[in-house]
């Protein structure tokens, strides 16, 4: 997927999204050959009409995010065992755990970087546990998804061929590793995951090595760098926010719902891609079979057409139909994980740290990607006493 020029050059890309949605909601950029949907309504109606707009991007593609039925459907409901409410709520207690564990010795030094010290190890650790993986590869898993989700860098002169080559390298890094993970656990089967996708079975059959791998890539790419994102954009929203960071302290229960509006103010998934399937019509426009499309989550869920006041922070927002998890068939199957997870986090460092704030607010700069939405570090220091 290559970016928009525009974006690229762009020095606030919700200011860009909003003249976008201005100016053309639905558009055709020539010189991607590919359709941008800017507008919540285009957006929803995109991801609702599945069979119109196809995951199935090509490339061969075969993880369950770019499968269609009736496929798609037989895939998910192997792993949706494991990730419903239900199965979500029991590992709350072990993630509680956790986040008390890693922050408790930064709390006591007065300093720490919310995303290296809490946001990024909380999640690849319960995933990790979750399959079956050890915990200790966390900083192979962070370089892998980093460069999975990277975009060119005009800055180094990288051509948009040697990003792919550069991912599909990494792809086969981590192919390689799971492969040898897999076989540990075909022969010593656990109570984790990778055992229990080792005994799915798909119309009789057992998932082939290609369906299995894809499957961890998926789960550890997916649910890792947007969890990641969405604890710390929560807690740069709350920093830059001082009287709301109060409010949250006081009462906690407030949490759920601003985290509701972090997923739409900074949403962690910026951008979905589809293929249409037949001609059609939408927003006005013609579009044809073949055709690329492009849905902008984070210009959907600023849209003044849904929500009032779009582009403030409101922490009570209600209604709040965003769709940072996506929509319809391929809503994210993470979701519930990923809710818990920062709720866990955000709760446990409004416990632990009485007094916070950003070290230096100049140095913080979002990440170079048009597909996600996230901080690179956020230090911040406290006062515990
Ligand atoms: C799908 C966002 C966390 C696993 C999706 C989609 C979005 C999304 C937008 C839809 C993709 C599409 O329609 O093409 C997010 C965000 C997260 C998050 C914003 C965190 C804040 C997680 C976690 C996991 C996960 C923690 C699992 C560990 C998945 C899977 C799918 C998916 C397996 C594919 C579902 C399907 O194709 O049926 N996610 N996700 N996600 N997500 Fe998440």
């Amino acid at each position: 997927m290559i970016p928009p020029k525009e974006l690229l050059q762009a020095t606030d890309a919700y200011e860009w999204f909003k003249e976008m949605r201005k100016v053309s909601p639905v558009r055709y950029d020539e010189e991607r050959q590919t359709w941008d949907v800017f507008c919540y309504e285009g957006a929803q109606k995109t991801l609702t009409d599945y069979k119109t707009f196809s995951s199935q991007m090509g490339g061969g593609e075969i993880s369950l995010l770019g499968m269609d039925p009736p496929k798609h459907k037989l895939y998910r409901s192997i792993v949706a065992q494991a990730f419903t409410p239900i199965s979500i709520e029991k590992m709350e207690p072990r993630i509680e755990q956790i986040a008390r564990e890693l922050l408790s010795a930064r709390v006591a030094r007065g300093e720490m970087d919310i995303i290296a010290d809490l946001a990024f190890p909380l999640p690849v650790i319960v995933i990790a546990e979750m399959l079956g993986v050890p915990a200790e590869d966390r900083e192979l898993f962070k370089k892998w998804s980093d460069a999975l989700v990277a975009d060119v860098d005009i800055a180094k002169g990288q051509t948009a061929m040697e990003l792919l080559e550069r991912k599909q390298k990494v792809a086969e890094d981590l192919y390689h590793y799971f492969g040898s993970v897999v076989e540990e656990h075909r022969k010593h089967p656990k109570d984790d995951l990778i055992s229990a996708l080792l005994q799915a079975r798909i119309e009789e059959q057992s998932l082939d090595e290609q369906a299995l791998l894809s499957f961890c890539l998926l789960l550890l790419v997916a649910g890792n760098e947007t969890t990641t994102n969405l604890i710390g954009n929560a807690m740069l929203t709350f920093l830059e926010r001082p009287q709301l960071m109060e409010k949250l302290r006081a009462d906690r229960s407030l949490l759920p719902t601003a985290i509701e509006e972090v997923l739409r103010f900074r949403s962690p998934v910026q951008s979905l891609s589809r293929r249409v399937t037949t001609d059609t019509v939408l927003n006005g426009q013609q579009l044809k079979a073949g055709d690329r499309v492009i849905i902008w989550l984070g210009s959907a869920n600023r849209d003044e057409r849904q929500f009032e006041n779009a582009d403030q922070f409101m922490y009570k927002r209600h209604p709040n139909r965003h769709i940072a998890f996506g929509h319809g068939i391929h809503f994210c199957l993470g979701a519930a994980l990923a809710r818990l997870e920062a709720r866990v986090a955000l709760h446990t460092l409004l416990q632990q740290a009485p007094t916070m704030a950003l070290r230096d607010s100049s140095t913080i700069q979002p990440l170079q990607s048009t597909f996600v939405y996230g901080y690179p570090a956020i230090p911040v220091t406290f006062n515990p006493y």
